[in-house]
């Protein structure tokens, strides 16, 4: 039979981005820019282009900006259109013109799994991904595509997987399972295991299509790693019943949760714009040494 498709993508937008205070302060941190444009709108335009068609956020209270991102700005678009800039137009319509967008309000700080529990009134009762804004994921076919992609071959839940420094395992969600080829049948999760605990390098990355039933079990999940509601956890008891799977995904992933993640990301995409290339060499290489 085949699978039902996946119209909507849960993006968890709440959280409060003191690893970027000041400028958190009032800039929610998947605005900050990479390059010239937010890190939430890569992830936004990644979904679109595997064919999500409603972002469901996951906000909090004075995370305005994020919604408005999506909303259109006709005072901006009329200024672009009389100065002749429909180049930047299509740029600042781009994704929001192609997506559904709701919102839902996390009022309590509990982790990523009482995240995407909040989404379940707009989700309903269907199969639906979920995208990290801090992953951002640059590849050929988007990734969340290449985990639908696999996903309607196996059903239940697909995770994206990569695998990491041992040493640092500490800050995933890290899998144990067999592997073959770039499939992985999940046996077992752990958040974030110290690395003489953790069962393998294979990491969970933000991009994962859950089924409906993971609401359920992240009614029962109690509090897990730093007191939250653990996603983790949840897909752990789902693993147990064979039904998780992991992708190897092809890609490049930036973690722009962290200031050295972002400025090593907006290196990284500047060096590929052949109007930023030559003059961010230069810089690089007049740098004096340390
Ligand atoms: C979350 C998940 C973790 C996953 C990671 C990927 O952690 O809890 O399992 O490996 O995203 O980026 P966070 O980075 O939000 O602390």
């Amino acid at each position: 039979m085949p699978l039902a498709h996946v119209h909507k993508a849960v993006l968890p937008v709440a959280g409060l981005g003191t690893r970027f205070l000041p400028a958190t302060r009032n800039v929610p941190k998947e605005m900050l820019p990479l390059v010239d444009r937010p890190c939430l709108d890569y992830v936004a335009a990644e979904a679109v282009a595997a064919g999500i068609e409603e972002l469901v956020l996951v906000t909090a209270e004075g995370k305005e900006a994020v919604e408005a991102w999506f909303r259109p700005a006709p005072h901006l678009e009329a200024a672009l259109e009389r100065l002749g800039r429909s180049d930047l137009l299509d740029e600042v319509r781009r994704v929001a013109a192609q997506v559904r967008v709701r919102t839902v309000l996390q009022t309590e700080a509990r982790g990523l799994g009482h995240a995407v529990l909040t989404a379940r009134p707009l989700v309903g009762d269907e199969p639906f991904a979920v995208l990290l804004a801090d992953d951002v994921i640059v590849s050929e076919q988007p990734a969340i595509g290449q985990l639908l992609d696999a996903w309607r071959d196996s059903g239940g839940a697909m995770v994206a997987l990569q695998r990491v420094p041992p040493e640092e395992t500490s800050r995933y969600g890290i899998c144990s399972g067999t592997i073959e080829q770039n499939r992985m049948r999940v046996t077992g999760l752990v958040e974030k295991p110290e690395p003489a605990r953790a069962p393998s390098n294979v990491a969970v990355v933000g991009r994962y299509v859950l089924p409906p039933e993971v609401f359920d079990l992240l009614e029962r999940t109690p509090p897990g790693r730093g007191g939250e509601i653990q996603l983790t956890d949840a897909l752990a008891v789902l693993a147990g019943r064979g039904a998780v799977q992991g992708l190897l995904f092809e890609g490049e992933r930036f973690d722009t949760g962290t200031p050295l993640g972002l400025l090593e990301a907006t290196l990284h995409l500047a060096l590929r714009r052949p109007d930023l290339a030559p003059g961010l060499r230069r810089i690089l290489a007049e740098l004096p040494p340390v």
